[in-house]
């Protein structure tokens, strides 16, 4: 690349945690009554189509893109949610085991905080019950400085902010606030000790005015501890705000990832840039200009995926350019731009930006 940017130290990442490898996991096409009778089928939803992605400790990694782009497909083959139809997922290095038996020593390391506390949270549970249900399923920890079942409730409690922990211990969710509930999804997590947080838009159903203390929340576990945590969320805003990293998701694949404030300032894929045109933090225009129709997952176009709406190609520039051809024709991988940060756009072999 031509112009000189200091070089971020790459050498500042921890050691991989969770490493992600060629990921695919495909949804079978639904089919309706009459269109069965027709002997129709539908068409296999490709959510997510070979992403590769790493976490390492300590960090937080913000995977972002536009609803349906696989997100939460990619959240859920991470915990084992769910069985990929291709990829390996690699704790520590070890590829995950798939039955239930052997996913269990990994469910206690890695925990999930969903986007709706309400739904988390059952109902008829006191708050005691709840963060202490982890436990219940995983053990009590022993050891020389082991703590009883009471003493970690009210420790992770305290963590999540919830203090003096002991007056949420006979409250129901209904008499907690959002902000409150989330914080009790979040001591869940915390009550096993885990080393990696997989939060899905954790913040996205919760009042503007406590979603920077949730965000805080988060960000202030890697305090005293190596904690690394995978943040789920459509909004680039918020990737600025808390990430580290950033990986941008589209259509199944990642389209580019990198240091936050590199991708966040400097976007080489021209969707990354699309996405940062509503992103105050970057200076945004609030005005969308992503054109074409939202991406299908069963219509995965040719050539790059990002095609049909991409602002390079409608503009002719591509063609000016002389990589039209490819843009429409070629499939492409992510190919390393600077130091850790890699792009999947025929424009940065050209030098050129988005
Ligand atoms: N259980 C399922 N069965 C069939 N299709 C599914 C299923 N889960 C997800 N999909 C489809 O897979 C694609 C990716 O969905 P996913 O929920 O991973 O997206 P997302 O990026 O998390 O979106 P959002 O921002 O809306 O949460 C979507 O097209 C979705 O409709
Ligand atoms: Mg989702």
């Amino acid at each position: 690349m031509s112009d000189p940017q200091p070089e971020p130290d790459v050498a500042e990442l921890g050691v991989p945690v969770v490493e992600v490898e060629g990921l695919e996991v495909n949804f079978k096409g639904r089919v309706g009554f009459f269109s069965g009778l027709l002997g129709r089928k539908g068409s296999d939803a490709k959510a997510v189509d070979g992403v590769s992605i790493t976490l390492h400790e300590g960090e937080v990694l913000a995977l972002a893109g536009e609803s349906g782009c696989g997100k939460t497909t990619t959240a859920r083959a991470i915990m084992g949610l769910l069985i990929p139809d291709a990829g390996t997922i690699r704790y520590r290095g070890e590829p995950l085991a798939r039955s239930r038996r052997g996913l269990r020593g990994y469910r206690r390391q890695v925990q999930m905080v969903f986007q709706d506390p309400t739904a988390a949270l059952n109902p008829r549970q006191t708050i005691y019950e709840i963060v202490a249900e982890g436990l219940r399923i995983h053990g009590v920890p022993g050891g020389p400085d082991a703590k009883t079942e009471e003493q970690l409730v009210a420790r992770a409690l305290s963590r999540a902010g919830l203090r003096p922990p002991e007056r949420f211990y006979l409250l129901y969710p209904h008499e907690l606030s959002g902000g409150q509930r989330q914080r009790v999804v979040i001591a869940g997590a915390l009550v096993v000790d885990p080393t990696v947080i997989v939060a899905d838009e954790p913040v996205s159903n919760l009042d503007a005015s406590v979603r920077g203390e949730i965000l805080a929340l988060l960000m202030k576990l890697r305090e005293g501890s190596r904690i690394s945590i995978l943040i789920v969320t459509h909004d680039l805003g918020l990737a600025w705000t808390v990430a580290d990293r950033v990986a941008v998701m589209y259509l199944g694949r990642v389209v580019e990832v990198g240091p936050a404030e590199e991708v966040l300032q400097r976007p080489k894929h021209p969707y990354t840039k699309a996405l940062l045109n509503v992103v105050p933090e970057a200076g945004g225009t609030e005005r969308p200009i992503l054109q074409g129709e939202p991406p299908d997952p069963t219509r995965i176009p040719k050539g790059c995926r990002f095609h049909p709406r991409c602002p390079v190609v409608a503009s002719g520039r591509a063609e000016r350019l002389g990589i039209l051809n490819r843009c429409i024709g070629e499939d492409l991988a992510l190919e390393e731009i600077a130091p850790g940060h890699d792009v999947a756009c025929y424009l940065t072999g050209l030098g050129e930006e988005p």
